[in-house]
């Protein structure tokens, strides 16, 4: 089992180059079986999610060429398979994003039930109501959501009484080929999802309201390859920024998008960093200043992404001041927060909250995570303290931040993998 090593108190410092982004890559490779056609597709991150969705789409019948940096063409022209197994399902819950797209290009589709995960319960009622409202049958035999739509599905106005990324993203990929309009209310607004409706309209979807909570999708019978380049990781870029500014470095992050978080530009600001950016780069300077302890209320977008929550909190343990962090979209997702207590940190609970106030120094300890960004937030904590970290269970860091410890690395930092 891998684990990282950490030994803290180096300020972060130097340039790195943002991977792609594994939330906007997993729905748009799942978007291709949609297509009759090739397609190429650029930028794709090197992570484990990323190849288990490439193993996916395989699975179901698309032929794969995998390039040079990734760079992959999907033809789904054979796609001839409508069964997503347990086996894959079970290491990745997004493979129910494949559930859309194949419901809409071949009447039908079976999914192995998506299980929860440590930070919540994920249910998927919203995705399975809006399918029904599109004129699927959906039921739920032996762990597998079975899904049909005899003659295909049809328009429909579904609104969403929850925000749902993941419910957007497969709506929005069924609703391209159903008969007539569909209209997606209350619809999520993350850029993923901005970057997802782009790839479709490349392929020749008809969707007007990119950016807003309400999407207009005109069913077309057929979408042509194309050739696509997804968007920059922003929270990998918001990971790497707040790591800097936690060890009291400096840091510019390369090839990203400053205008898709801007939420947590402002906190930075807020707690007292200077940021400059530009076209694709952002850059921090900490001075060496102390963090001041900042308030966070996670929302869905355009509001502050539960996403970058554990890496804030990390931030805010050594933080002068105390300060507020409320978890508002998931109903487990603060369980970082006990392993940076054994670090030295104080942080108290309170329902949906943390309470966390600054101390002086985080102490070294061997910790382990339980998801993607627990696991980044208790490298950040790893950076600051003081003596050597241990971060266990990294297999899940190597879902959603690619070559972590070479980028660290190449900051300065004193961490490297080691297999127990
Ligand atoms: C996506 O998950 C992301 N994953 C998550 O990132 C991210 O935290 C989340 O959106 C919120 O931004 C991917 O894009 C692969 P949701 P998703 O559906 O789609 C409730 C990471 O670390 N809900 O927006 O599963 C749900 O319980 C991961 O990269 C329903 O009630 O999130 C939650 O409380 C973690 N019924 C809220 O909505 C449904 O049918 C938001 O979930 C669907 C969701």
């Amino acid at each position: 089992m891998d684990k990282l090593l950490i030994r803290g108190g180096t300020p972060l410092d130097g340039d790195i180059r943002i991977s792609g982004s594994k939330n906007s890559a997993l729905p748009i490779l799942a978007a291709s079986l949609l297509c009759p056609a090739p397609v190429q597709l650029h930028n794709l991150p090197h992570l484990h999610d990323v190849t288990t969705m490439i193993d996916l789409l395989g699975c179901l019948g698309a032929d794969i060429t995998v390039g040079h940096n990734l760079s992959t063409e999907i033809d789904a022209a054979n796609a001839n398979q409508t069964i997503a197994p347990y086996e894959l399902v079970k290491t990745m819950r997004a493979s129910i994003l494949v559930m859309g797209p194949l419901l809409a290009r071949f009447g039908q589709a079976e999914v192995s039930f998506p299980g929860g995960c440590a930070i919540g319960s994920r249910p998927v009622d919203l995705h399975l109501r809006g399918f029904e409202a599109m004129g699927a049958d959906i039921s739920i035999e032996g762990g597998y959501i079975k899904a049909r739509a005899e003659g295909g599905l049809r328009g429909a106005n579904i609104f969403m009484e929850t925000v749902t990324v993941g419910g957007t993203e497969n709506l929005l990929m069924a609703a391209v080929l159903a008969q007539g309009e569909t209209v997606l209310e209350n619809a999520a607004m993350e850029p993923e999802i901005v970057d997802l409706a782009r790839f479709l309209n490349a392929m020749g979807a008809k969707i007007e309201g990119i950016g807003s909570a309400t999407l207009r999708i005109q069913g077309v019978n057929e979408l042509h390859g194309c050739e696509y380049s997804v968007m920059p990781d922003r929270i990998e870029t918001g990971t790497y920024l707040v790591a800097a500014a936690a060890t009291g470095g400096s840091i510019k992050v390369k090839h990203t998008d400053p205008n898709s978080l801007d939420a947590v530009l402002a906190k930075l600001r807020e707690s007292g960093f200077e940021l400059q950016s530009g076209d694709d780069w952002i850059s921090l300077q900490s001075g060496g200043r102390r963090p001041k302890a900042v308030g966070i209320k996670t929302a869905p977008f355009p509001g502050f992404p539960t996403d970058m929550q554990a890496q804030f909190m990390a931030l805010n343990t050594i933080a002068s001041g105390s300060a507020r962090v409320t978890e508002t979209i998931f109903e487990n997702r603060l369980i970082q927060t006990h392993e940076m207590n054994r670090m030295g940190a104080n942080i108290v609970i309170e329902g949906n909250t943390a309470i966390v106030t600054g101390v002086e120094k985080l102490t070294g300890a061997p910790v382990m995570a339980s998801d993607l960004r627990a696991s980044a937030s208790l490298v950040i904590a790893g950076l600051v303290a003081q003596g050597e970290t241990i971060v266990d269970r990294i297999y899940h860091i190597d879902r959603g931040y690619e070559c972590i410890e070479e980028k660290l690395q190449q900051l300065g930092a004193d961490i490297r993998r080691i297999t127990d």
